[in-house]
């Protein structure tokens, strides 16, 4: 059983709503205007929606015709990223620096092929939950959502989501089951040091000097302190200081990312990051603060349910198409907030780009789209169903 007509049938309206979108893309918690086409929409296919849940996040409720059933969410990502595009595409971003350079647009357009689909033919008992959620990259959306008691008031026994991979043949679609993608914290550390006249450097107590040498130091963590056989990234990727040739500052924030799989190891880590800050510190007679944010969990996707979601993706791209993924990814996803309250999966789906996700000539394959909402709409008719 390959793509769905009915949906393939539509698939020049999944195009012309993915490059509307793409046209106009919106950074995390201010998709106003995605959001309320997304809402409209399902509104106008008949299928009940409630707004706000998560500050822009959409949810649509639609009962199958097939009596009483199981209840299952579907979730697709709705926000953009602060980059600006560069692919000349005709239907490029129009807002400078801001672009859905993660194919949040196409997660969004399959959710609503899959939902107007499922709206027409209801063939499906139980009830299906259209879960659109804002500001996945990094800014709480899934978090946002739940704070705001979505599956209190939306109770799913299962949930599904998927996104877009251009480091995959088109049509190929992997899960991992188990744990499959980083927990995630960002960091910030502040030195706060003493200034000086550049030529006079006795005067000072150099921050800068203190955060080469604590940037040195926070390697030795993963080399020296966690296990080899346990994969843990720590990346710094901001320094700050200074604004002139000839004076020391008296700042420096050093900025960066955890990727865990371990809560344990995680832990041990910030504690370790501590004690190489509050030792300098202390040698050199100043003040060093870390905050750490956890940003994303580590995504756990459900064990038998990964094998469901590979068996019905399967249906639409064919056996030879679908494969466990092998490997862990050291990315993130907050989706994975969503599988800590519901067991569920979540999938990626190859197509025809080749550019890496989050740069600015960033390209989708819009074969991608009927796929997409097809193995959603076929989550809904099986799952809804099978216990
Ligand atoms: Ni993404």
């Amino acid at each position: 059983m390959p793509v769905i007509e009915q949906i393939s049938d539509n698939t020049d309206e999944l195009i012309a709503i993915r490059r509307d979108l793409h046209q106009h893309p919106e950074l995390g918690m201010e998709e106003i205007r995605t959001s309320g086409i997304v809402a409209d929409m399902l509104n106008s296919w008949g299928i009940e929606t409630h707004r706000h849940i998560g500050k822009t996040g959409v949810v649509g409720i639609l009962k199958g015709n097939n009596g009483d059933g199981r209840t299952i969410g579907l979730r697709a990502d709705m926000d953009a990223l602060p980059i600006d595009e560069k692919t000349n595409l005709p239907f490029a971003s129009k807002t400078p620096g801001v672009m859905h350079a993660c194919g949040h647009d196409a997660h969004t357009t399959m959710l609503l092929g899959a939902a107007r689909y499922l709206s027409e033919t209801r063939n499906f008992p139980g009830t299906a939950v259209f879960i659109f959620q804002p500001a996945e990259e990094g800014l709480g959306g899934a978090r946002a959502m739940l704070a705001d008691n979505l599956f209190e008031r939306f109770p799913c026994d299962e949930i599904y989501g998927m996104h877009n991979n251009p480091t995959a043949k088109p049509g190929k679609v992997g899960v991992k089951p188990g744990r499959a993608m980083a927990g995630a914290d960002f960091f910030d550390i502040h030195i706060r040091a003493e200034g000086s006249h550049a030529a006079m450097p006795h005067q000072s107590i150099d921050p800068i000097v203190i955060a080469a040498s604590l940037v040195q130091q926070l390697q030795t963590i993963v080399s020296r302190n966690t296990p080899p056989i346990q994969p843990l990234v720590l990346s710094v990727t901001q320094i700050h200081a200074g604004s002139a040739y000839n004076v020391i500052p008296s700042d420096c924030t050093i900025s960066g990312t955890m990727r865990y799989f371990d809560l344990e190891l995680a832990g041990q880590v910030r504690s370790r990051m501590q004690s190489l800050c509050d030792g300098m510190a202390s040698a050199y007679g100043i003040t060093i603060d870390i905050k750490n944010r956890e940003i994303f969990d580590v995504l756990v996707n459900d064990e038998a349910l990964s094998h469901v979601m590979l068996d019905i993706a399967a249906e639409v791209v064919g056996k030879e198409n679908v494969a466990v993924t092998p490997d862990v990814v050291t990315g993130s996803e907050d989706f994975a907030d969503m599988l800590r309250v519901i067991p569920g999966a979540y999938c990626t789906v190859g197509h025809e780009g080749t550019i890496p996700l989050h740069n600015d000539g960033f390209f989708l394959g819009e074969e991608i789209l009927p796929i997409g909402a097809s193995i959603y709409a076929r989550l809904i008719e099986q799952r809804t169903a099978n216990g």
